[in-house]
């Protein structure tokens, strides 16, 4: 397996592996890999012949007071991992390779707004058109490719898609489950920063959303009531802050009708980290 570090070796390197026939999967995350990236990467090296892992701590889509600075960095372990489950290639570039003049100097923005002012967006206002400007300069680099993303960012992941439909993106969005630890957490790079009590109670996110996705499959289909399954579920702890519980459709993540289409979603602050989690209404487990 190979480290590229800048964009001319990448586009080279995957131009000829498209040109000798060989199928590029690509598997952008922010580094500090675990077993919820590793699922991602075993589906890429499942599906294509070249596997690119990118390790990239974006800042432009952190807020000045956010966890950029203590954001988890190590590459050595992040290469060893995507190794492991089959990458072929791990494009690790610098903030001056991405941004050359500067990351309060990119002048261009790619937006969604209509999808990216709710949920995580309430509390991350510039949150999403920092991953969706990051995300199609990378998929301008990596060319066409099936590109995997987890469930567990359900948000990030709807607003992907369109952004690939509107603008012709040649790249094959492939959604991935999400991995969660024997008690339910989803597994997530920020659960390092939970106190032993915080961590303790985070169970608490995927029980609420199970308890709604279980009154859905009892026939409830009103938005009020499985909202009020989730918020009872979240007071039962003395340590969650709830920062929304909504019952949203999954392409357009509009409230209000509640379908079989439908996404439970939900994010509590545990302490100072925010955790947040979603399931379909079908699936009480959270792996659909
Ligand atoms: P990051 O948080 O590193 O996540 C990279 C990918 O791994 C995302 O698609 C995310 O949904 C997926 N992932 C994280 N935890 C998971 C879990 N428990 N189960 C399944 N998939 C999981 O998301 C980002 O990075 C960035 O915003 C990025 C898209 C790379 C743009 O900077």
């Amino acid at each position: 397996m190979r480290i590229l570090r800048t964009i001319t070796e990448l586009r080279d390197a995957l131009d000829a592996a498209r040109a000798s026939g060989r199928a590029v999967g690509a598997v952008p995350t922010m580094g500090a890999l675990h077993a919820g990236h590793a699922s991602l990467i075993d589906r890429a090296a499942a599906g294509s012949d070249e596997v690119v892992v990118t390790v990239f701590v974006n800042p432009l889509q952190f807020a000045a007071h956010e966890d950029l600075e203590v954001y988890p960095r190590d590459l050595d372990g992040d290469a060893a991992l995507a190794a492991d489950h089959g990458a072929t290639t791990v494009f690790a570039p610098s903030e001056a390779e991405m941004y050359p003049e500067g990351r309060d100097r990119v002048l261009t923005s790619v937006a969604v707004p209509a999808l990216s002012g709710s949920l995580e967006g309430a509390a991350r206002p510039t949150h999403f058109d920092g991953v969706c400007t990051v995300v199609a300069k990378l998929f301008n680099v990596l060319g066409p490719c099936s590109a995997y993303f987890g469930e567990k960012d359900f948000q990030q992941l709807t607003i992907i898609r369109r952004m690939v439909r509107d603008l012709s993106f040649p790249v094959a969005v492939v959604a991935c489950p999400t991995v969660r630890e024997p008690d339910g957490v989803a597994m997530s790079s920020r659960n390092a920063y939970l106190s032993p009590s915080e961590r303790a109670e985070a169970p608490v996110l995927h029980r609420a959303l199970a308890a709604a996705s279980a009154a859905y499959l009892g026939g409830d289909r009103s938005a009020v009531r499985l909202r009020t399954t989730m918020t009872d579920v979240i007071a039962e702890s003395t340590i969650a802050e709830l920062e929304y519980a909504e019952v949203v459709d999954s392409v357009t993540l509009e409230p209000g009708v509640v379908t079989d289409a439908s996404r439970l979603v939900i994010a509590a602050r545990f302490g100072s980290t925010r955790l947040l989690d979603n399931v379909s209404v079908l699936d009480p487990g959270g792996n659909a």
